[in-house]
C-alpha cells in the first residue's frame, strides 16, 4: 500500500481557531480522504504549537497562574473543535508532549554534532507576533508592518544555526525539484530569498523562561519555531518509534499559509539537510484572505467562528464554499453572501435538485426501481479530476463534478422525460439510467468535499452498502448501479435557509 503522510501548520493556543484556520486544516482533510479513497495508507497529522511567548502571554491574560494548565485546556479546545468538525486527524501533536521534547532533544544533538551550532551575541529587533527577528527596513513606522506593534530590542548571548551554510545545497534542490515549493510565485520568492538574504539565525532565547530547554545549557530555552518545525517528525515517531518514523518520513505535503513559506522552504530544509534526513517532497502555500473584503481581526470583531458558520450552513457546504470560492494558492475572501448563493445555487439548485428530480422520476415511471443499463462514459471527468485533486487544484476537481452535474441537468431539460414517458419508454430508461449512475460516480467525486452529504446521496440512490467495499478504480467503472435496485427519496439535501430575522 502506498503510503501518504501530509501536516497542517501546528497552531498557537493563545486563541481559538478562526476560519483561516479551518480552511488550511479542511484542505488537508479533503486531500487525507481523498488519498485513503485512492487507497493509501494516510497519516493526516495536525497539533498545536504550545512553546511560544504568545501563548505565555495569553494565559497570564486569562488568570491563569501556571502555564501548562493553560496550554492544556486550549490545546483541548483546538482538538474539540476539529472533531466536533468531523477533522479525520490521524495523530495531534502538541510541542509540550513528551515524545516530542525528545525528538527535539535528539534533533538538535544531531545538527551540533554536525558543527552547525555555535553560540554568539545578537542584538536585534524582536516581534513576538511573528516570534521573530526582524530588519529596521522592514518596519513601517517603526512598527511590524504584520504586527503593527513596534518589536522590542533583545540583546542576549543566543546558540546560532548555521543556516547560510545551506545555500548552495538549497538551491540546488529548489531548482531540481520543480514540486518542492508550490505554487510556482511562492517558489520563485522563497528562492530570491535563499539566494540573496538568508543568514544564520538564532535559535535559543536566554531571556524567556517557557519552552524547550538546549540541550547542555538549561539557562536558555529553544527558539518556539525550531522547536515547532520538529513536529513534523516527533509525530511520526522520530527519537521514540524508529519503525514509525522510517514507514513514514519523509512527509508527502506540509500544507501552510503564505505567510509562514520562509519557515518551512528554507529553514526547515536546512535543518533536515544539517541533521541528514531527507526533505519533504512538497510544501504547498495557500493564500490568505480577508473576510467580507477586510483584514480578519479581533479590534474589527469580524473573526468568523467555524463552528457558528457550520451551525448556520452545514460542515459540508462551508468545506465546499471555502475550496470553491478561493483557489487553492490565491489569496480571496470570505463573503457571507457569497456562502449563501453558492449554497442555494451550486448545492441547492446544481447538485440537491438533479438528486431529487432524478429520484423523483424514477419513483413515477419506474415504480422506484433502477432501469436497465445504458451506455455512457465519464472517463475523461474522472481523469479531469485526478489531475486536479493531484495538483492541489480542489476548484477545478469541483469544476469537473460540476460540468457533469450540470450536463445532467441540462440533459434532463433537453430530454424531457415526462414527454419520453409518453412518447420513447426505451429512451427514457436510458436517460434516467444515465442519470442515477452519473450520481453515482458523483457521490465518489464529492466525497472528499462532502463526506456527509456524500453518503446521504449513495444512500438515496439504494447502493450504499454495495458502494462500501469498492475501490476507487472499481467505482469508475461504467455501469456500477445496478439494475433493479430500489431508490429511496429521503430528505432534501440542502434544505432551504430560513430568512435571517430582522431585528
Ligand atoms: N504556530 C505557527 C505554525 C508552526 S508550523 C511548524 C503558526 N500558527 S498560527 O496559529 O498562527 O496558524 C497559522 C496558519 O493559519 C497559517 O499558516 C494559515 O495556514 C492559517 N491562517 C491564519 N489566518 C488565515 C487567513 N486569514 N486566511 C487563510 N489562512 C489563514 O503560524
Amino acid at each position: 500500500m502506498p503510503k501518504y503522510y501530509l501536516t497542517t501548520p501546528i497552531y498557537y493556543v493563545n486563541d481559538v481557531p478562526h476560519i483561516g484556520h479551518f480552511y488550511t486544516t479542511v484542505a488537508a482533510d479533503v486531500l487525507a480522504r481523498y488519498r485513503r479513497r485512492r487507497g493509501d495508507e494516510v497519516m493526516f497529522l495536525t497539533g498545536t504549537d504550545e512553546n511560544s511567548q504568545k501563548n505565555v502571554e495569553a494565559a497570564a491574560k486569562n488568570g491563569y497562574a501556571e502555564i501548562q494548565p493553560y496550554l492544556d485546556m486550549m490545546s483541548g479546545r483546538w482538538r474539540e473543535t476539529w472533531t466536533a468538525l468531523d477533522i479525520s486527524f490521524d495523530d495531534f501533536i502538541r510541542t509540550t508532549e513528551d515524545r516530542h521534547k525528545k525528538a527535539v532533544e535528539k534533533f538538535w544533538r544531531a545538527v551540533e554534532a554536525k558543527g552547525d551550532i555555535y553560540q554568539g551575541d545578537y542584538e536585534g529587533l524582536y516581534c513576538a507576533g511573528c516570534e521573530a527577528f526582524v530588519l529596521e527596513s522592514e518596519l513601517v513606522d517603526g512598527k511590524c508592518a504584520i504586527h503593527k506593534k513596534e518589536p522590542n530590542r533583545l540583546k542576549e548571548k543566543n546558540w546560532f544555526f548555521r543556516l547560510s551554510g545551506y545555500r548552495e545545497k538549497l538551491l540546488a534542490h529548489i531548482d531540481a525539484h520543480p514540486e518542492f515549493i508550490q505554487p510556482v510565485g511562492r517558489r520563485n520568492e522563497v528562492r530570491s530569498y535563499v539566494d540573496k538574504f538568508m543568514s544564520d539565525v538564532s535559535i535559543s532565547r536566554e531571556s524567556m523562561k517557557w519552552g524547550i530547554p538546549v540541550p547542555g545549557d538549561a539557562k536558555s530555552v529553544i527558539y518556539v519555531w525550531f522547536d515547532a518545525l520538529i513536529n513534523y517528525l516527533s509525530g511520526v515517531g522520530y527519537g521514540t518509534d524508529d519503525a514509525a518514523f522510517a514507514k513514514w518520513w519523509p512527509a508527502d505535503l506540509h500544507l501552510v499559509g503564505k505567510d509562514i513559506i520562509k519557515f518551512h522552504c528554507a529553514l526547515w530544509p536546512a535543518m533536515l539537510l544539517s541533521a541528514g534526513l531527507p526533505l519533504p517532497r512538497t510544501v504547498f502555500a495557500h493564500g490568505f484572505f480577508t473576510v467580507n473584503g477586510d483584514k480578519m481581526s479581533k479590534s474589527l470583531g469580524n473573526v468568523v467562528d467555524p463552528k457558528g458558520v457550520c451551525a448556520t450552513y452545514g460542515i459540508d457546504p462551508v468545506r465546499y464554499f471555502l475550496l470553491r470560492e478561493i483557489g487553492f494558492g490565491s489569496d480571496g475572501d470570505f463573503s457571507l453572501a457569497r456562502l449563501a448563493e453558492r449554497y442555494a445555487g451550486d448545492l441547492g439548485n446544481d447538485l440537491g435538485n438533479l438528486l431529487h428530480r432524478t429520484l423523483s422520476m424514477t419513483e413515477k415511471y419506474f415504480a422506484g426501481k433502477v432501469p436497465a443499463p445504458a451506455t455512457g462514459d465519464t472517463a475523461a471527468v474522472w481523469t479531469a479530476y485526478e489531475a486536479a485533486m493531484d495538483g492541489l487544484d480542489f476548484a477545478a476537481a469541483l469544476d469537473a463534478a460540476w460540468g457533469l452535474m450540470r450536463d445532467s441537468n441540462r440533459l434532463v431539460d433537453t430530454e424531457k422525460p415526462w414527454v419520453l414517458a409518453k412518447t420513447d419508454t426505451v429512451r427514457l430508461a436510458n436517460v434516467m439510467y444515465t442519470l442515477l449512475e452519473r450520481l453515482r460516480q458523483l457521490s465518489w467525486l464529492l466525497e472528499p468535499f462532502l463526506p456527509h452529504i456524500a453518503p446521504k446521496i449513495r444512500e438515496q440512490l439504494g447502493c450504499a452498502a454495495a458502494e462500501q467495499g469498492k475501490t476507487w478504480e472499481q467505482a469508475k467503472i461504467w455501469g456500477g448501479l445496478p439494475e433493479g435496485g430500489t431508490i429511496s427519496k429521503g430528505e432534501p439535501l440542502f434544505p432551504r435557509l430560513e430568512e435571517p430575522k430582522k431585528a
